[in-house]
């Protein structure tokens, strides 16, 4: 298939592109780099440089994704190409709405006007905002409170994809979509040759490693007093390769003829504590990880984890790496050979 992947240059969107090159698939990536990586693209060129090419352009630029889209004849987009810090997103509302909501709505005009008929979209376990615990784990028909610009931007860009669904199937143009909501994404790929690598850094794993790294002097723990059986929040990490994988069987069940619209639930079911975390990077790394404890940190539930069923059920989803020790493992083997980041990938 002809797959243009959004966000291709970003964390998600790269190993995503890598599980799409490594089926035999073309694949047109498009980032604007503000965030992306473009060694990112590199390695993914050297992969397959027939099959990919990384565009250097933003999903708002109307005239530039609707030439990809046409001239290179693409059958199905993967949209990763998001800002996705929640802390951020609410200092700054605006940027959010405007690159998640603003563009993705460029984007879907651009497909609807082209005729592509496949759209699976990285949505996020923050559409759910703070569950009632009787709906932990969380299943896909967990009422959508989010709580933060970052979660309303990811809900409104499912609200697009449903009301284009319905435009599309009254115009009787096929179009299906999936909703992909990721809860806690982590690990590296397997074989060593792609990473997470962001700036700022905020997501615990990576955090907990730059301190094995000696990068950071200590691990801060974000509220101790949690009602978990050891104090600190609990969440569900899901191996990056195991979500890339996820989204190729997403683009692959989507029927377009019959207007599919789906929304899978993508984590592992399992939850793991702060402490948890950390005491398996003492594991891997062995190095003593020193930590503080402070206060909690704004808008952080207690618990978070995935009811697994639906995705399992209808998309065969079943994560291959549950461990948590092999999850850091595979972060830590990226993080030591890649002490600065991609800047440290040979090129
Ligand atoms: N934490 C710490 N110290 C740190 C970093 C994190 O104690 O230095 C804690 C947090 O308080 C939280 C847990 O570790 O309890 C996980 O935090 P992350 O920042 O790694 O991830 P979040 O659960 O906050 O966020 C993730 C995704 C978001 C998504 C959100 C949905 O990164 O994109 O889940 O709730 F929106």
């Amino acid at each position: 298939m002809n797959v243009l992947v959004t966000g291709a240059a970003g964390y998600i969107g790269s190993h995503c592109c890598k599980a799409l090159l490594d089926a035999g698939h073309q694949v047109i990536g498009l980032d604007n780099l503000f965030r992306g990586h473009a060694q990112a693209g590199e390695i993914l060129a050297a992969r397959a440089s027939d099959r990919f090419q990384l565009v250097v352009g933003d999903i708002a630029d109307r005239v530039l994704v609707e030439s990809l889209l046409r001239d290179r004849k693409i059958e199905g987009v993967i949209h990763f190409a998001a800002l996705a810090y929640v802390g951020e997103s609410v200092d700054q509302p605006g940027s959010y709405y405007r690159h998640n909501v603003g563009g993705m709505q460029v984007l879907l005009e651009a497909m609807h006007a082209v005729g592509v008929q496949r759209c699976v979209f990285s949505s996020s376990c923050a559409t759910y905002g703070e569950p009632p615990e009787q709906l932990i784990p969380i299943p896909e028909t967990c009422p959508q409170n989010p709580v933060s610009p970052y979660g309303r931007s990811k809900l409104i860009g499912e609200w697009m994809l449903r009301d284009l669904s319905v435009a599309s199937a009254r115009a009787k143009r096929p179009f299906a979509f999936a909703a992909m909501r990721y809860f806690n994404v982590a690990g590296c790929a397997l074989d060593g040759s792609l990473g997470e690598d962001h700036t700022p850094e905020t997501h615990l794993i990576p955090v907990v490693l730059e301190v094995a790294l000696g990068k950071r002097p200590h691990v801060q723990i974000f509220g101790t007093d949690y009602p978990t059986p050891d104090g600190t929040c609990i969440r569900d990490y899901v191996h990056v390769e195991d979500l890339a994988r996820a989204h190729l069987a997403a683009l692959f069940k989507l029927d377009p003829a019959r207007f599919d619209q789906h929304a899978w639930n993508l984590g592992t079911g399992s939850g793991f504590s702060v402490l948890q975390v950390i005491e398996a990077a003492r594991r891997v790394t062995g190095h003593a990880i020193p930590m503080i404890h402070q206060p909690r940190r704004a808008g952080d539930p207690a618990r978070l984890f995935s009811d697994t069923r639906r995705a399992e059920v209808e998309l065969g989803f079943v994560p291959g790496i549950t461990d948590l020790d092999e999850i850091v493992r595979s972060a830590w083997q990226w993080f030591r050979t890649h002490p600065q980041g991609y800047r440290s990938a040979s090129r």
